[in-house]
């Protein structure tokens, strides 16, 4: 099996001030983990420009919490591809549950994002999960199957090798109701089972990290199972030391 080398990722969501990006920047600079675990901070987008100014020369990476899937044009209120790149931006959360449910955001319309990013030199974060009653109807592999068929049908298997994927169960995000170690792994593995469904390697290699109420005291346990290859954070995202903490259990 392919050595994944751990990702643990801060989605900050609506959240923050100027004060607040410097504090937890520089917070997270000073007790990094080694390089056995990338590090990425998903930033408001009006705070890239100054996340990409306090993490220039940290081993930080920065991202976006969505993007256009547009190159460029009349598209008010929209922020391009190569305008998150000019700041230093190196990956895109894509597909975020609370872009499909809070913004509408249908597989197809998540599909072009990725294809468009990823395309474009943007490494996206797709997230996939199902809703509370989707699992309790028994069909959390239907829904997790055609969220990731849209996608593999719109961009090609091959636009995955550098990808990561988020499972995220909606019913875990924000409610402190953390999927189990075991109910992740599930997930996890059918995900790259799917994958594999169309190539081998690229299942191997790709990273999937789970999301949801992951607190300093549950990533140990979530990161330990075969195919949790790291975590995409919220709330916890927001404290230095859990934050930290979270890092360091990825290792
Ligand atoms: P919480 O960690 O706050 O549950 O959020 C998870 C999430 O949505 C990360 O993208």
């Amino acid at each position: 099996m392919t050595n994944r080398l751990p990702l643990v990722a801060a989605n900050w969501k609506m959240n923050g001030s100027r004060a607040s990006v410097k504090e937890l920047l520089d917070g997270f600079k000073q007790n990094l983990p080694g390089s056995d675990v990338e590090v990425l901070v998903c930033a408001p987008a009006i705070y890239i420009p100054l996340a990409a100014d306090e993490l220039a020369g940290s081993a930080i990476g920065l991202g976006a919490q969505t993007v256009s899937e547009y190159a460029a044009g009349a598209y008010t209120g929209e922020i391009s591809v190569d305008m998150l790149k000019e700041y230093g931006c190196r990956y895109v959360i894509i597909g975020h549950s609370e872009r499909r449910h809070v913004f509408g955001e249908a597989n197809g319309t998540v599909a072009n994002k990725f294809y468009f990013a990823q395309g474009n030199g943007l490494k996206a974060i797709l997230c996939l999960g199902e809703q509370l009653q989707e699992r309790e109807a028994g069909v959390t592999e239907q829904v997790l199957s055609e969220q990731l068929d849209a996608v593999i049908a719109k961009a090609g298997i091959a636009a995955f090798t550098d990808a990561v994927i988020a499972y995220e169960p909606v019913w875990a995000i924000g409610t402190g109701h953390t999927a189990t170690p075991e109910q992740a792994q599930e997930a996890h593995s059918f995900i790259r089972l799917q994958i594999a469904r169309h190539d081998d390697h690229i299942a191997d290699g790709i990273r999937i990290l789970y999301g949801g109420s992951v607190k300093a005291d549950n990533a140990a346990e979530l990161f330990s199972m075969a195919d949790v290859d790291g975590g995409l954070i919220g709330g916890a995202s927001l404290k230095v030391n859990d934050f930290l903490a979270i890092c360091q259990a990825a290792r």
